[in-house]
């Protein structure tokens, strides 16, 4: 992969030639391991112009918006796959075979239910905790029921601890959501596919179990498709740097969860609906837009701009679509949803916002749509964090079948140099 050659010159020193490196696809790279022999570091807060590993998982064309899971457009895998599919393929780099897609779907039927103690560790929390905070206690106190595979040096191990995690994590978020709601838990059925599960665990009671409607089982699974994996973001990065010091699955994920819940990154599509409820009517779009863009209010448009999408975020373009599905086929006329579009109509033409390249990302209508399928507001982040394991377990995985060495920047030190110690009576 490396054709070319880079050479810097550092004014007093011998030049560095450092190699240029090429992927399949998208930008060249310089690797800058060679620096280590010059004392220097690269400096890069943010990780701005940084790539952290080579992976094979996900590619994302910012510029022209494009994203591809093993090559699949996203566009394709949401019109033609299905969510459990998606994750055979980002876990196993191929689509699956007809044997192979039957195989996992009853691999990972056999694994949503949860150890049933879970159920009094839930009771701990109170009722009215963020769903977010129990899901990162929950997953990452899974470890102490599924010890038997920890082992991250085990293939077998790593495959098993990826099935569960992605079979228990629907059955865990519609624990969380039963908990806040003081209703009873409902247990997974085999008999449903993997979204027609979550709904039925989320909205059906003891007293009454009601069909799962076609439509809103298909939207769910949609949105999983949408939310799967998104190469090197900050919650991925989080679970690749926690699983590099060789943490267990469960506790890398509850990493990733927890980096998920900053509003900048998965928290956004909870705080797309906060901000469109403060908006409130179309007539207070202008003065939502100028605090947008006033340097002295930190105050962002949610949902808007990206650290690689210069263009639309595609998946925003098929999770717009699956919106006016989903409301016309519920005859739903969301007045949220009028707003969310004048809102992305007026800064879509203000030169602020096009200078910048800001468009709208996959949280600016993902919540109109959840919302719809009767999903509080508060448990959007869940749902990206449930959809999003597979894309976290795929890069885990990813690391761990070859060579790497744990994560540790350097930093550019401008503290204190060394002084001595200043006794009390000095001070
Ligand atoms: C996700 O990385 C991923 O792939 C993440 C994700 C995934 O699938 O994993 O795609 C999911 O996290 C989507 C993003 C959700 N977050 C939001 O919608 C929150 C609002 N967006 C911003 O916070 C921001 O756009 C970020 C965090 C998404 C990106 O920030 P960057 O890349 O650090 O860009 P920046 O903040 O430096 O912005 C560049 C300029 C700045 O203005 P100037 O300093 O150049 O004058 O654009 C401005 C910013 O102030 N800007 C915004 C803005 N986003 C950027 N101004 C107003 N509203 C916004 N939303």
């Amino acid at each position: 992969m490396a054709d070319k050659k880079a050479q810097l010159i550092i004014e007093g020193a011998a030049p560095v030639e450092l190699p240029v490196l090429s992927g399949t696809v998208g930008p060249d790279v310089i690797d800058v391991r060679g620096l280590t022999s010059t004392g220097r570091f690269t400096f890069d807060p943010g990780f701005m112009s940084t790539a952290s590993c080579e992976s094979k998982i996900t590619y994302i064309d910012g510029d022209k918006g494009i994203l591809l899971h093993r090559g699949y457009p996203i566009e394709q895998l949401a019109e033609h796959s299905d969510y459990l599919e998606t994750c055979y393929l980002l876990l196993n780099g191929e689509l699956p075979t007809a044997e192979q897609k039957s195989k996992f779907f009853e691999t990972i039927k056999n694994h949503t239910m949860v150890h049933e103690q879970l159920k009094s560790f839930l009771n701990g929390f109170r009722r009215d905790s963020h769903p977010m905070a129990i899901m990162v206690g929950i997953v990452g106190a899974l470890s102490a029921f599924y010890h038997d595979s920890l082992d991250i040096n085990n293939p077998k191990h790593r495959e098993v601890s990826a099935h569960r995690l992605v079979a228990k994590m629907p059955t865990i978020a519609a624990m969380v959501y039963k908990y806040s709601m003081g209703q009873p838990i409902m247990y997974p059925r085999n008999d449903l596919n993997y979204a027609e599960n979550f709904l039925h665990m989320m909205f059906n009671t003891p007293a009454e179990i009601k069909p799962i409607s076609p439509v809103l089982a298909k939207a769910m699974d949609r949105i999983f498709i949408l939310h799967a994996d998104h190469e090197q973001n900050a919650s991925t990065s989080t679970v690749r740097l926690a699983g590099s010091s060789g943490a267990n699955p469960f506790a890398c994920i509850a990493a990733g969860i927890a980096a998920l819940w900053g509003p900048a990154h998965g928290g956004a599509n909870e705080a797309v609906l906060t901000m469109l409820e403060e908006i409130g009517s179309v007539e207070n779009i202008e003065k939502f837009v100028a605090k947008a863009k006033d340097k002295n209010d930190p105050f962002k448009l949610m949902g808007f701009g990206h650290r690689v999408y210069k263009n639309f975020d595609p998946r925003a373009k098929v999770m717009k679509q699956t919106c006016d599905e989903v409301l016309a086929e519920l005859g739903i006329n969301d007045p949220q949803l009028e707003l969310a579009m004048k809102l992305e109509e007026i800064a879509r033409n203000d030169p602020y916002f096009v200078e910048r390249n800001l468009y709208p990302n996959v949280d600016f209508y993902s919540g109109i749509i959840l919302k719809a399928i009767g999903i509080p507001t508060s448990m959007f982040t869940v749902i990206f964090a449930l959809a999003r394991t597979v894309g976290w377990i795929s890069h885990w995985k990813e690391m761990l079948s070859g060579p790497y060495k744990i994560g540790r920047p350097r930093q550019l030190y401008t503290g204190y140099a060394q002084r001595d110690y200043n006794p009390l009576d000095k001070r």
